[in-house]
């Protein structure tokens, strides 16, 4: 994908930062690479949260999303001073090219893909999710769909490696990922 990868990308790139659609599984993988290679693991959403302290539903519906878009972008500045953390974004955090250019600064950026329809299963009956919520289910996969066609071309386009979370075990997945950003940082990059 890019041809320009610094040798020493661990010290230029301290950490992983995952992307992807709402319920794409990035706080489970996270917090798996988190775990089994001793990183910190911080969710933006999180630091969203502990800074207003509101819930990003409650901030959803009492400042709306443009609101909570300034928030996601002060959180990218603040999780932007990380070193050895994996970083779960929010799924909209790709809508704001400043903070996919900061981030992309200090982090491998890693997309978890999944199809709509896979997607659609895991939210079905999850209620945490403002843009997703009072609908009916067949409203609600018609949003996921239509979120997804507007993102899916940033996801890839922000991201340094891409994997489908979907058949394989999650500590897999946390497996080749890891796997795939010590690659970078030792500069054998076989994607360039
Ligand atoms: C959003 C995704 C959510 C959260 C907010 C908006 C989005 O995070 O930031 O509800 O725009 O896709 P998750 O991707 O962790 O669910």
């Amino acid at each position: 994908m890019n041809t320009t990868k610094p040798r020493n990308l661990a010290e230029h790139k301290p950490n992983i930062i995952l992307i992807g659609m709402m319920g794409s599984g990035k706080t489970s993988v996270g917090t798996a690479i988190g775990n089994k290679h001793g990183m910190i693991f911080v969710d933006t959403d999180t630091v969203i949260e502990e800074r207003s302290g509101m819930l990003i539903s409650q901030i959803f519906e009492e400042y709306g999303e443009t609101y909570f878009r300034e928030l996601e972008a002060q959180a990218a500045k603040v999780v932007a001073g990380c070193k050895n953390a994996v970083i779960a974004t929010g799924g909209g955090i790709i809508l704001n090219a400043k903070n996919m250019a900061l981030l992309r600064k200090i982090g491998f950026v890693v997309y978890l893909q999944l199809e709509p329809q896979q997607l659609y299963n895991r939210l079905k009956t999850d209620t945490s999710r403002p843009l997703l919520a009072n609908l009916s289910n067949r409203a609600k996969q018609a949003k996921i769909n239509e979120i997804f066609s507007r993102r899916a071309p940033l996801y890839q386009r922000y991201s340094d490696f891409a994997i489908n979370n979907s058949v394989i075990p999650i500590t897999k997945v946390a497996r080749m990922i890891f796997n795939e950003y010590k690659n970078h940082a030792n500069g054998e990059n076989s994607h360039n």
